[in-house]
């Protein structure tokens, strides 16, 4: 079937810019482009006249990056994708890329086949009927310190959005070297995240299954591909765009991030609807906390209301209580999670998610609260969904 050509809009504060790349543009069947100088009328105006662009080309440098913060403002849901071409060198200009969630940086006047080639791989944002793709929901879980239980929360928050929430869900390791979340759920990836990001100009949500191994609970999986060692870092802009076709893909997509924001973790929070901070009660963690709330509101741009904060292994009378959590992060209440550590324990040990194991314990209905938080929805009522649920899971494994 022929496709639609992909809609274009250039932009940049003078005209100067914005009209060599037009003509690298123009003449191009797949291409549809228009141009706008946003020195006379501000880029959200421009955008919400024009709903189905799929692309916007930000000409820009870094003394000129009132667009990119235009676009960084706008919910990443809504936004269309964003190529840059400038030069941009100062760390407040690459950060405010970061935000406004490029999927590529060019040079001032890059050469046709690059920036095609960029177009070409940027996502479509519109519908043949113009209607705006539906995107999933992305949360990041952190944790603020080593072994503050972030792996477990998200793999959990996962499979309860799958097993029980019935979203189609979809849960990304950014560990590529201990892969914990293939330990938590007793898989084995044949193919994974290096793979899906070398093949990411031929990805779309079909192909992407091919490197999603899934659990028995629906549950996907995207990680470290099993007996591979990383010679090669994966590619922050690659795994962007796979993140992006996951969120076509998936209804929901939960990431487990690193708290020292390596290149793959400041990306999906870029692109991320909900973040889970993960701490215990101590004040290493208090401080850590403080420490990464600030880069993320401050320095990346993340506003206060896209972010949870956890203390797990919650405890009445620990000397870290959560007034003090507020006061020295300046978060909003944390979410208290009950600590349960045989049956922890014996989750991890057994690869069998909480869920499986108990489902009415004080810990699954804890984790089931916190998504139904990130989903804005009540948690499900325990007693019809919960043996509702497990009659099903009992019947497949007999079956
Ligand atoms: N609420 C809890 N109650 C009891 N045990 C817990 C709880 N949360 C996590 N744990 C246990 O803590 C262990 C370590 O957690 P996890 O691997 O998730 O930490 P992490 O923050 O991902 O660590 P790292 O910094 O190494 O990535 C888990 O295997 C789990 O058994
Ligand atoms: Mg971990």
């Amino acid at each position: 079937m022929l496709k639609e050509p992909k809609q274009v809009l250039v932009v940049g504060a003078a005209a100067a810019t914005v009209q060599p790349i037009v003509a690298l543009l123009q003449g191009q069947s797949d291409v549809q482009v228009s141009a706008r100088v946003t020195a006379l009328r501000p880029l959200a105006e421009i955008l919400s006249a024009a709903p189905t662009t799929d692309v916007v080309v930000v000409c820009s440098n870094d003394r000129e990056i009132g667009d990119l913060e235009a676009l960084a403002a706008l919910d990443p849901a809504k936004r269309p994708a964003v190529i840059v071409c400038g030069s941009l060198t100062t760390p407040a200009a690459m950060r405010t890329v970061v935000r406004a969630g490029a999927s590529d940086l060019l040079a001032e006047l890059p050469s046709s086949e690059e920036l095609l080639t960029a177009v070409a791989r940027a996502p479509r944002r519109a519908l043949a009927n113009g209607a705006v793709k539906p995107r999933g929901s992305l949360t990041v879980v952190m944790g603020a310190a080593g072994g503050a239980g972030s792996s477990f929360i998200a793999c959990n928050l996962a499979h309860l959005s799958a097993a029980v929430i019935k979203k189609r869900t979809l849960l990304i390791d950014l560990d590529l070297i201990y892969a914990s979340q293939a330990q938590f759920l007793a898989l084995k990836p044949s193919r994974g995240i290096a793979e899906a990001a070398q093949q990411v100009a031929n990805l779309d949500a079909v192909a992407l299954d091919g490197y999603v191994t899934k659990h028995r609970s629906g549950l996907g999986l995207l990680a470290r591909s099993e007996g591979t060692y990383l010679h090669e870092p994966v590619d922050p802009e690659a795994f962007r765009s796979v993140l992006r076709v996951a969120l076509e893909a998936y209804e929901t997509v939960f990431v487990d991030g690193h708290r020292w924001l390596d290149a793959l973790t400041t990306v999906t929070v870029a692109e991320a609807d909900h973040l889970v901070l993960v701490m215990e009660q101590s004040i290493a963690h208090v401080n850590n906390m403080a420490q990464l709330y600030r880069i993320l509101t401050q320095q990346l741009g993340v506003t206060s209301e896209r972010i949870v904060v956890v203390m797990n292994r919650y405890d009445k009378h620990a000397a870290v209580q959560p007034d003090m959590v507020v006061k020295a992060v300046g978060c909003r209440e944390p979410f208290k999670l009950p600590n349960m550590y045989a049956l922890a324990l014996d989750s991890t040990n057994t690869a069998i998610p909480l869920f499986e194991m108990d489902a009415e314990s004080s810990v699954t209905r804890g984790l089931l609260a916190l998504c139904s938080q990130i989903y804005g929805t009540e948690p499900p009522e325990p007693n019809g969904i919960f043996r509702r649920t497990l009659a099903a899971l009992s019947t497949r494994s007999h079956a």
